[in-house]
């Protein structure tokens, strides 16, 4: 009976005899996450799912392909029936007791002896939760937990243990909180301390618990009030400390984000370190302006340089785009270097300030004039100079009647 004398259980069943009586979509799903358990599968049913077969084919699962017989059960585990038909799901669960095997009978849980319950798994945690008979409240509640766990809301802190310290450098994306990972997000929740950069999502911060330390080592342009070894060392120290430590940046860690520098040190020093990389800024606030930095028929390629290095060795061609980050107050010199490079001087370009977020502006122009369209806007940092045809695709490019 569903309710009353339930006993809820993990059953180890890689490697055991698991007999699924049916080839519907009740029967395909239960296949396939058995099969991620490991078990040993039979299926009986005269046709089955072309997702089934797939599984028949690749030597996955072993199909009798006739109507359930009384015999069918021997050696099995567990049965799942989901035939459809009620007079052969009954047999097979009248089988199944006869020979003490559980039964999940598909679509009729008063009669069954098993249920499953609706699963989750986040990394290391396991969320089942059983509705009572009732699948769809069970999967809306595990969907609940699992977004919740997932996101960083439940509080996790104190519950996974590092008790050598722990690093992780988590890209925060470009400003939006929403284009933070779930992986970041749920470390940020798990986070003793956290070392956050000028353009990481600030706005996370306010979810953290009050006893959380935030250190902010924001680099302003032309500004660096805190050098990178001192925020390696911060980072070596706290994890010392036994703690564990978000080193929160903007975008992904690894573009023109030190990020390599600081994992280099934490390993260094022996302390773990897991990289989250993020969406970059380089890639993300183009695309918020409505440029994709790759187009067929326009661009089959782009490179993400700094506007302060020689760009004369960069590819000339409208066809490949060009991704500056920083320096968006040097745009004469770079638009003039690029000129002088070879790049045709009527090459669309973008400036898109402060992209993914409410104060996100966009300026176009070409080589030739946008530094005076820079000037005329007064373009401020932090902006990201986008240059090739694919500029065009913006909303912003002027277009033609
Ligand atoms: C030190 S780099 C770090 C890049 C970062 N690691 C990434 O992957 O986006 C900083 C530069 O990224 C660009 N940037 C970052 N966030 C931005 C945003 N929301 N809007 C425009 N540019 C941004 C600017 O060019 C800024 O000067």
């Amino acid at each position: 009976m569903v309710s009353g004398g339930n006993f809820p259980l993990t059953l180890r069943i890689a490697g055991r005899k698991v007999v699924v009586v049916g080839g519907g979509h009740v029967a395909t799903r239960r296949t396939l996450s058995l099969l991620d358990a490991g078990a040993d599968l039979v299926v009986v049913s005269p046709d089955v799912s072309a997702s089934l077969a797939s599984s028949i084919g690749r030597g996955d699962v072993e199909w009798i392909q006739r109507v359930y017989r009384t015999g069918d059960l021997e050696g099995a585990w567990l049965v799942q029936t989901a035939t459809g038909d009620p007079d052969v799901d009954g047999q097979v669960a009248d089988d199944a007791a006869a020979q003490s095997t559980w039964c999940l009978k598909g679509g009729d849980p008063d009669h069954a002896t098993a249920w499953v319950p609706a699963v989750a798994r986040i990394d290391d945690v396991t969320v089942a939760i059983s509705g009572g008979g009732d699948a769809g409240r069970a999967s809306s509640l595990r969907d609940g937990v699992a977004a919740a766990l997932q996101s960083g809301d439940l509080p996790l802190r104190h519950r996974t243990h590092h008790p050598e310290g722990f690093v992780a450098l988590v890209g925060g994306g470009p400003g939006d909180p929403g284009l933070l990972t779930t992986r970041g997000r749920r470390l940020l929740a798990e986070a003793d301390v956290v070392v956050i950069d000028r353009l990481a999502p600030h706005g996370v911060l306010s979810e953290l618990a009050p006893d959380v330390e935030v250190i902010d080592v924001g680099k302003m342009p032309d500004h660096h009030p805190i050098p990178q070894h001192e925020i390696n060392e911060i980072l070596i120290d706290r994890a010392k400390q036994g703690k564990i430590v978000v080193r929160l940046k903007g975008g992904d860690p690894y573009v023109f984000g030190r990020g390599g520098e600081e994992l280099i040190a934490c390993r260094e020093a022996g302390i773990p370190v897991e990289v989250v990389p993020g969406v970059t800024s380089a890639i993300a606030v183009a695309a918020a302006a409505g440029i994709p930095v790759t187009h067929r028929g326009i661009a089959r390629g782009f490179s993400v340089v700094t506007g302060h290095v020689e760009l004369s060795d960069l590819p000339h061609d409208r066809a490949h785009t060009l991704v500056l980050l920083m320096g968006v107050r040097r745009l004469r010199e770079v638009a003039l270097q690029l000129v002088d490079s070879g790049h045709d001087r009527l090459t669309p370009v973008a400036i898109v300030e402060s992209g993914c977020t409410p104060d996100q502006r966009v300026t176009v122009g070409t080589l030739d004039t946008i530094a005076d369209r820079a000037g005329e806007v007064d373009a401020q940092p932090p902006a990201v100079t986008i240059v090739g045809d694919v500029v065009t695709l913006s909303p912003a490019w002027p277009q033609a009647d």
